[in-house]
């Protein structure tokens, strides 16, 4: 190491600089390119668009748990159900775009021989690599959604740009994100069902890779949050689970177009998607993690624990990161 990124290493602490240094190898060792990894034009993957493994999981989707789904003949669920996981991705490649652009905001002001500005980077390839893995797989079901709903699709340059000045509300931003998303594949994973095969393949290199964003964005959040005045640490104790609720709600609810034409009653989508016992239950089921980061780091305040409740995602924080979600015999 040169004397110059010494110095600069020397003023975070020796455990985060390791860390930063450990998640840098891991994105030299291990990494995926969507065009190499994936064969897409493999037999195996071919996409079908009349594949029962479309249908939604009720432990997993609100939108698959939802009595008026469950009731649809098998076609309209493989069609509700193929549409809205296309969305989804798209939105998954949208909300990357967002992180990106606030990353690259933020690594450009960190000094010479900062061991961020190598992570960062880092992370922004890989994520660049994911856009594209998930833009190639909504081109090849073949549905033509519109990603996310039409406010954020118009704020989301505005967003990225001024999360780049607010580095920790970034961080929590790219938490609020990743973290349901991440859940949300994990759990699909783990209900063991047979998933659509290119689905799967993507899905698989996405968690590989977002196990380190996630890590990442936890260490600098315990590093840095410390460091910062109480008034700042007040605010956040706050705008953390209204990120979390918000970005959550933009991802995981696509907008009422999205279902033209196959029936659904917006009743349905209303008590699926928006509020509900079962959809607040899974939603709530994704933050366990983010839970156990706002105690950790002091967020956790009589505030913070009203404003969780008040959002409809609180509960029970994991014991340990990833844990499997305690609750789901609870939604089932
Ligand atoms: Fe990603
Ligand atoms: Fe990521």
């Amino acid at each position: 190491m040169s004397a110059l990124m010494e110095q600069r290493a020397g003023h975070l602490a020796e455990d985060y600089r390791e860390m930063l240094e450990v998640l840098s190898a891991g994105s030299v060792h291990t990494h995926f390119d969507p065009y190499e990894d994936i064969d897409w034009d493999g037999p195996e993957l071919a996409v079908d668009r009349t594949d029962p493994r479309w249908v939604l999981d009720p432990e997993v989707d609100p939108l698959g748990a939802h009595p008026w789904y469950q009731a649809q003949p098998l076609e309209v669920q493989i069609e509700i159900g193929r549409r809205r996981v296309a969305n989804a991705v798209k939105v998954g490649a949208a909300f990357e775009s967002v992180l990106i652009r606030g990353l690259m905001h933020y690594a450009m002001t960190l000094p010479n021989g900062s061991p961020e500005f190598r992570y960062c980077m880092h992370e922004m390839t890989e994520e660049c690599n994911h856009i594209q893995m998930f833009q190639e797989l909504v081109n090849r079901i073949g549905d033509d959604v519109p990603g996310a709903r039409r406010r954020f699709r118009t704020l989301m340059p505005v967003i990225g740009f001024l999360a780049g000045y607010l580095p920790l509300l970034l961080m929590i931003g790219i938490l609020g994100g990743e973290e349901p998303i991440d859940h949300y594949q994990k759990s699909l994973m783990r209900t063991g069902r047979s998933l659509q095969p290119t689905l799967a393949r993507a899905m698989q290199i996405h968690i590989a890779e977002e196990a380190r964003h996630i890590s990442f964005a936890d260490a600098f959040l315990r590093f840095h949050l410390p460091r910062r005045s109480r008034l700042t640490r007040g605010v956040l104790t706050v705008l953390f689970p209204v990120t979390m609720a918000v970005l959550a709600d933009e991802i995981m609810r696509p907008s009422f177009s999205l279902f033209a034409g196959t029936g659904m009653p917006r009743r349905v989508y209303r008590e699926a998607l928006r509020r509900g016992a079962v959809h607040d239950a899974i939603l709530a089921s994704y933050f366990a993690d983010m839970r156990r980061l706002c105690e950790e780091t002091g967020l956790m305040t009589r505030t913070g624990r009203a404003m969780w409740r008040r959002l409809g995602i609180s509960g029970e924080p994991s014991r340990f990161r990833g844990e499997p979600d305690r609750t789901a015999e609870l939604v089932a």
